[in-house]
């Protein structure tokens, strides 16, 4: 079982280190890839001009613009809200950028209510994402969201 908390103490230190968005989400990629068993990839998408523009990330290259509503990372955008996948092939509209990927997360990262950015995180295995990891996932995207400066 993660130590969502460890995790969370570890980037908020680095956030307070330095709140700039791209070094605060490089680092936090890299700490989830890191930390998490069983990831082949963990980033950020950034909503920019009304879609989702690829940003810090650990993994394969990505595709690069997602729009509102397409995919799991445009869905959960569109919803506001975290979206887990506990089997890609089953979700109508996935965007398959590494073919290992089986399972996904994906939680909405907000600026007073509105949707900044995604984080993504990929597994390649099925069922990966439980409620705890939801709950802690969710937990270190509230301290986030708490302390990034998006300027
Ligand atoms: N699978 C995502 C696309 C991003 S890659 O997984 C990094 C989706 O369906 O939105």
């Amino acid at each position: 079982m993660t130590d969502y908390r460890t995790m969370t103490g570890q980037a908020e230190g680095m956030l307070e280190a330095e709140p700039w968005y791209v070094a605060a989400f490089s680092n936090i990629s890299a700490l989830i890839m890191e930390t998490l068993p069983d990831l082949n990839w963990a980033g950020f998408y950034l909503v920019r001009e009304g879609r989702l523009t690829v940003g810090p990330f650990q993994g394969k290259p990505a595709c690069i613009h997602i729009s509102p509503g397409k995919g799991v990372c445009g869905t959960a955008m569109e919803r506001n809200d975290t979206v887990v996948v506990p089997d890609v092939h089953q979700f109508p509209g996935h965007i398959a950028c590494d073919s290992a990927s089986e399972s996904e997360i994906v939680i909405p990262v907000r600026e007073n209510g509105t949707v900044r950015a995604v984080l993504d995180i990929d597994s390649p295995v099925k069922d990966r994402f439980s409620p705890a990891d939801r709950a802690g996932l969710e937990a270190l995207v509230r301290a986030v969201e708490e302390r990034v400066s998006w300027s």
